[in-house]
This record gives C-alpha cells, sequence and structure tokens, in this order.
C-alpha cells in the first residue's frame, strides 16, 4: 500500500497572517517506512518548523528499497525516514544513497552510530524495536488456547491457522524474523521451523503491522511482530498483549538515509538534522502513537514502551543480514521454500 500526502504549507503559515515562505524554502520528497500517523507527524511539524514543503510517500521497508532501486536513474524521492535497518543497509551497499555527516550525531546512543558507520556513513538509527509475539488476551482465553513464550510453542498444533506474520518481499519486519530465526537457530533448522510453522500461518500480510492490526480486530489469536506496535494497539483500547521468546529474540534499528542524487540535498539535509533532535523524536510517541526507543539520548523512552535493557536480545549481524545479497538469497529461499507452500 502506498500512501501520499502533500502537506500545502500556506494554509499552516495563514493563520498567523504569514506570507508562505514555501517557495523561498522549497520542497522535501520523503519516503517515510513508519506507520502513517508518526509519518503524517513529521510531515506536518517539519513544515511548520521550516516553511519546507512535504510531499510524503508511506510505504514499506521492502518496497521504499524496490521504489528508490527502480527510481535509481531518475530519483524522485530525496529522504528514506524509518523502516527497518537491514534494508538501509543494502541500499548503502548498492550505492542508492549517499554519506552524510549531522552535526546532531553527538546526541545519538552508540547503535545508531554503529549503523551509520557500518553504512560508510549513509544510514543512522533514528529507533530501535524488538522481535515478539503479539496476541489478543481475549480471544486466545475464549479458546482456551495458552498465549505463546517461545518460539518453539508457535509450531504446535493448539495454533494451527492462528498465527500471521508479514511477508518478507514487502515487509522488512518480516526480514528481521527470518534473519533472527536463522540467527537463533542455524539456517537449515531455522528453515526447517518456518516450513513447521507455515500450516499454523493463516496469512502473509504485506505490511509490518498488519498482522498486530488483525490481531487487534480479532481477526488472528498471534501475531509476530514488533513488540511496541502492540502496545500502540493495546493503547488504542484493543485487548492486545506481547510476549517476548524465551529463547532469545532480533531487534531493528530503524533508520533513515538520504538518497543518491536528490534532487532537494538541501532540504533534505535540513530534514535528517532536525530527525536527529529531540523534539522531532518525541514525535513519533507524542503525536504518532508509536512506542519505539528513540535513538537520541535525551528522547524519553514513551510510557509502557517495551524496553530493550529487559529483553533477551541476540547480538545480531548488522552486516552480515544487511547485505543486498545474503537478504536477497534468504527472502528467495523463503519464497521457494516457505511462502509457495500449499497449506
Ligand atoms: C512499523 C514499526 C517500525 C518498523 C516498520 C517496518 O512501522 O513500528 O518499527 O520499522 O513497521 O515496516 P515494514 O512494513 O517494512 O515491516
Amino acid at each position: 500500500m502506498q500512501r501520499r500526502l502533500l502537506i500545502p504549507a500556506i494554509a499552516l503559515a495563514a493563520p498567523l497572517g504569514l506570507a508562505s515562505p514555501a517557495a523561498a524554502q522549497g520542497t522535501l520528497n520523503l519516503y517515510c517506512s513508519v506507520q502513517i500517523e508518526w509519518c503524517q507527524a513529521i510531515a506536518t511539524n517539519f513544515n511548520r518548523d521550516t516553511g519546507i514543503r512535504v510531499n510524503m510517500t508511506q510505504r514499506g521497508s521492502g518496497e521504499s528499497l524496490a521504489a528508490i532501486r527502480a527510481e535509481a536513474q531518475n530519483p524522485r524521492g530525496d529522504v528514506w525516514f524509518g523502516g527497518t535497518g537491514d534494508p538501509h543497509l543494502a541500499a548503502a551497499e548498492e550505492n542508492l544513497t549517499q554519506a552524510y555527516e549531522s552535526g546532531n550525531n553527538a546526541a545519538l546512543h552508540p547503535w545508531a552510530l554503529t549503523q551509520w558507520n557500518q553504512s560508510g556513513r549513509r544510514a543512522i538509527g533514528v529507533y530501535a524495536g524488538a522481535v515478539g509475539f503479539g496476541y489478543n488476551s481475549e480471544l486466545l482465553a475464549r479458546k482456551n488456547i495458552a498465549p505463546p513464550t517461545c518460539w518453539a510453542d508457535l509450531a504446535d498444533p493448539r495454533f494451527r491457522g492462528e498465527i500471521q506474520v508479514a511477508n518478507p518481499n514487502s515487509s522488512g519486519t518480516a526480514y528481521v524474523i527470518i534473519a533472527t530465526l536463522v540467527q537463533l537457530m542455524g539456517e537449515e533448522e531455522a528453515f526447517a521451523y518456518m516450513r513447521r510453522l507455515h500450516p499454523n500461518v493463516n496469512s502473509y500480510a504485506r505490511s509490518g503491522t498488519g498482522p498486530i492490526k488483525a490481531v487487534a480486530r480479532g481477526e488472528t489469536g498471534v501475531s509476530l511482530s514488533f513488540v511496541h506496535d502492540a502496545v500502540t494497539e493495546r493503547n488504542a483500547g484493543f485487548p492486545v498483549a506481547y510476549n517476548t521468546p524465551c529463547e532469545g529474540t532480533g531487534y531493528e534499528i530503524g533508520s533513515m538515509s538520504i538518497i543518491r542524487g536528490a534532487r532537494n540535498i538541501a532540504q533534505a539535509r535540513r530534514f535528517y538534522d532536525w530527525a536527529l533532535t529531540e523534539p522531532a523524536q518525541r514525535l513519533g510517541f507524542e503525536a504518532g502513537g508509536q512506542l519505539q526507543q528513540p535513538s537520541n539520548r535525551s528522547a524519553p523512552l514513551p510510557p509502557n514502551a517495551p524496553d530493550l535493557g529487559r529483553i533477551r536480545l541476540i547480538e545480531y549481524d548488522f552486516a552480515k543480514y544487511g547485505r543486498a545479497a545474503e537478504r536477497r538469497r534468504l527472502i528467495e529461499r523463503w519464497d521457494r521454500e516457505v511462502g509457495s507452500l500449499p497449506r
């Protein structure tokens, strides 16, 4: 799904009786891979703060990477904000994005800068989040199904047709899950596990948040998701809870990159600097209802957000699983051996 939003600067400036600064300040073409509420909040607030007009397109991480690749000879986007870190690393390696050093780097957590260093200064961390199991507590209680606490539980027949996860071709979340399983179990065992899981999966959604939204609506009992997305649904009033896997789990460094050949490079750098500031990073929760760990050290962890320091995380090998060829190979193997299997 692709959504576009044009923020008219004049509409925001007019009530203050100001002439529109948009013409002088120019335009930013923003590709956005977080949830739409957050994308809209950053577009609106950046426009309000700078007068720069924002054309925003929201797509999944895999879909944004595919679009940037397809447009490489004639780039239409300036900045790619958010989405899981692996496709940002792949884009850096494929020379689809460009190096930049912001004056705001010093304000960031070390993991955000690790991403920057590993990508040849082309991708920087803007948030982090861990993978786990979201579930509808009312639905599972009604069906008398105990919620999953370990990866091993999910392949149990009690979850037959009860689980949703996204498709790694479009969703960065789904790719993080595959890479996590490969790192936890070894590749052969991970693929055997995903084949065992397949009869329990009722659908491979396009977007990473599709499965947790289906859990919230009571359409499926369990989702494999970033656990901060489960809290977003619970805060919206749905009977959603989450567990993180007892064997350990993977995580994302949600990232930001400037697209190579960006037509609006001054505006792109201005946005990049702005997006790393504390007030901009607070918007994820305060305006967008999102509960990731912000990368700016002064931006607080939102209330009830999952605390990564208290989750059993694997040492996710971003350098290896962010490599373009590795990502492509694992997704193609998933298509062949898992996604195309009959149920
Ligand atoms: C949601 C999560 C983000 C994540 C993104 C990836 O917005 O809150 O933390 O980076 O999904 O989306 P995708 O559709 O690529 O899995």
